[in-house]
């Protein structure tokens, strides 16, 4: 069984560079709060002290200063962390955690970015997590020249820095992981404006949460 909890609603938000997910997040947060629900609001890498401190490493290193292997180690360790420390108390405490990237990221850059070996990946993230899975993941989708030119140039980070083509293959990962797991993925478009959506997210949360009571 994978998910053997039985309280909270573990959401997760995933996408290329740009797409929103910060923005989103945090109108959800508020909508959410507004109606009186308990919500925890979490980031990856981050999360905790530990993964706030792999944070910096990961995006403040200079370039070419970690390698693959070792960037994906971190990620994981990340993580493991946040799994531990942060999502699995909030839910056991019956909060509507939000997750700013999960899983699917590290599938998405240090697999299809990178070309490590997914099922490398693919158990590593089932080791990170314990085999916690989102109970629905939010894929904000959008061309990534799009969401580079949204960022200011200097607040890019070390991966934002990235090519293109490296970008182009991140949402290639992500666009594939929504085709394999429909029901999990729930695919958003995030060229449009902000305020369009934030209700197709509220509205779809709080279906999942009226789904739940009943
Ligand atoms: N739908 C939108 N349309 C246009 N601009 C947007 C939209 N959503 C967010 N933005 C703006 O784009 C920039 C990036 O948004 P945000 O930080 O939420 O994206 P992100 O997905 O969290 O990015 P990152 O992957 O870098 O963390 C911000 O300046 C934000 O105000
Ligand atoms: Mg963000």
């Amino acid at each position: 069984m994978k998910n053997t909890r039985q309280r909270g609603l573990f959401l997760t938000f995933e996408g290329p560079e740009g797409a929103g997910k910060t923005t989103q997040i945090a109108l959800l947060e508020a909508a959410l709060m507004e109606r009186g629900y308990n919500v925890t609001r979490t980031r990856e890498p981050g999360g905790d002290v530990v993964g706030e401190r792999v944070r910096d490493l990961l995006l403040h290193a200079p370039p070419g200063a970690i390698g693959a292997e070792a960037e994906l180690f971190l990620f994981a360790a990340s993580r493991a962390q946040n799994v531990a420390s942060v999502v699995r108390p909030a839910l056991a405490a019956d909060h509507v955690v939000l997750c700013d990237r999960f899983t699917d990221s590290t599938a998405a850059y240090q697999g299809f970015g990178r070309g490590l070996p997914q099922d490398v990946i693919a158990s590593l993230n089932a080791f990170a997590t314990g085999g916690l899975v989102p109970d629905r993941t939010f894929l904000l989708d959008l061309p990534p020249a799009e969401g580079l030119a949204r960022q200011r140039a200097d607040a890019q980070n070390r991966l934002d820095r990235e090519t293109l083509a490296f970008h182009e293959r991140v949402r290639e990962g992500f666009l594939q992981a929504a085709a394999r797991e429909p029901e999990r993925i729930v695919m958003l478009d995030a060229a449009r404006p902000a305020e369009e959506v934030a209700p197709l997210l509220l509205n779809g949360v709080l279906a999942l949460l009226d789904s739940r009571r009943a």
